[in-house]
């Protein structure tokens, strides 16, 4: 109900729902209203905030942006549906919401697409990568993806006793972001794979619904996860990937020059969460230590082996692994 209310105060205020996202006549300027599933404390909002800031100073205030964070407008499922009929400017969306609606996302959700937040960074900024599978929303769904921020590695953490090897995980309902992937993912390293959104896990690891969950150091403490699965195992499966969502009209309907700079400024947002999140990550684990949280090492190998029929599942198309060779070759450069 909160985020019902949240979103028709939001169109009620003319922050939403703009008439150029309808309609795609050009605007002059406006305050673009972004959805956030973090809290305040969270990389994410930190320099998204700072975006639009610096986004308001070089228009003169013909640009603004609103960041709601918390789930407020929704979960990045519904988020995504509001940004797609333009109630919603923009959103952050994690790369298994956008490959259920395009698969080809689906490789850079892959386990071994990325070795490293630089690399993951240098693909992003790459057109001639990413520039057909960004503009590939635009036309079904009046989406365009502008980039992404790193979600870091992402790793287990559970609620009873550490996870050294697959096989600790049986048996073991492990909360997994709403994808195929995500779901094949756990079941293949040996949990038993739980789908549900961002904002339910707390309740369910503390209620005993689930036996843990997966995710980043950082969203591991924003989301106080710490408190109620102290165990983490750091079985690295995964460099995670979100995406930042813009009604396409809204970014059309830009003057060119504004564009421009609502380019230039966000690619400098992308390189300064990239900095933000190497020294939040250190942070998040310090303070979750502080709390008496348990990190592990796992047997790696294991786990990689359990999860490379995962990869080549979803490597099919020619398409699929030309771009996944694309972004192996970008590691070399
Ligand atoms: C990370 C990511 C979010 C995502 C979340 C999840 O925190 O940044 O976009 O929603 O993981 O596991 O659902």
């Amino acid at each position: 109900r909160t985020r019902i209310v949240a979103v028709a105060s939001a169109v009620a205020l003319g922050l939403g729902a703009c008439a150029s996202g309808l309609t795609g006549t050009p605007e002059s300027g406006k305050t673009l209203i972004l959805s956030l599933n973090q809290t305040e404390e969270h990389p994410s909002y930190v320099a998204l905030v700072a975006f639009g800031e610096r986004l308001h100073e070089a228009t003169d205030g013909r640009w603004d942006v609103q960041v709601y964070p918390n789930e407020t407008l929704g979960a990045q499922q519904e988020v995504i549906q509001l940004v797609s009929d333009g109630s919603v400017d923009m959103a952050v969306a994690s790369g298994t919401q956008l490959e259920n609606l395009n698969l080809e996302f689906a490789v850079l959700n892959l386990p071994t697409t990325f070795h490293s937040i630089e690399h993951q960074m240098d693909v992003l900024s790459d057109p001639e990568i990413v520039g057909d599978l960004f503009a590939s929303l635009e036309p079904d769904k009046s989406l365009t993806v502008l980039g992404g921020l790193t979600q870091g590695e992402r790793n287990l953490y559970t609620v009873k006793g550490p996870i050294v090897e697959p096989s600790d995980l049986k048996g073991m309902k492990i909360r997994v972001q709403e994808s195929d992937i995500a779901i094949d993912m756990i079941n293949a390293m040996g949990g038993s794979a739980t789908p549900m959104s961002f904002g339910e896990v707390y309740t369910a690891l503390q209620s005993g619904v689930l036996d843990g969950a997966e995710n980043n150091e950082v969203s591991y403490v924003t989301q106080k996860h710490n408190e109620v699965a102290k165990y983490v195992a750091f079985t690295r499966h995964l460099i995670g990937l979100d995406y930042m969502l813009i009604n396409t009209d809204v970014y059309h309907g830009m003057s060119d020059e504004d564009r421009a700079i609502f380019d230039r400024e966000w690619a400098e947002t992308m390189r300064h969460h990239t900095q933000l999140w190497v020294e939040e990550t250190a942070a998040a684990i310090a303070s979750a230590e502080e709390t008496g949280s348990k990190f592990n090492e796992v047997d790696q190998e294991a786990f990689r082996e359990a999860l490379s029929p995962v990869v080549e599942k979803y490597l099919t198309s020619e398409q699929d692994r030309k771009l996944y060779d694309e972004i192996q070759r970008k590691a070399d450069q």
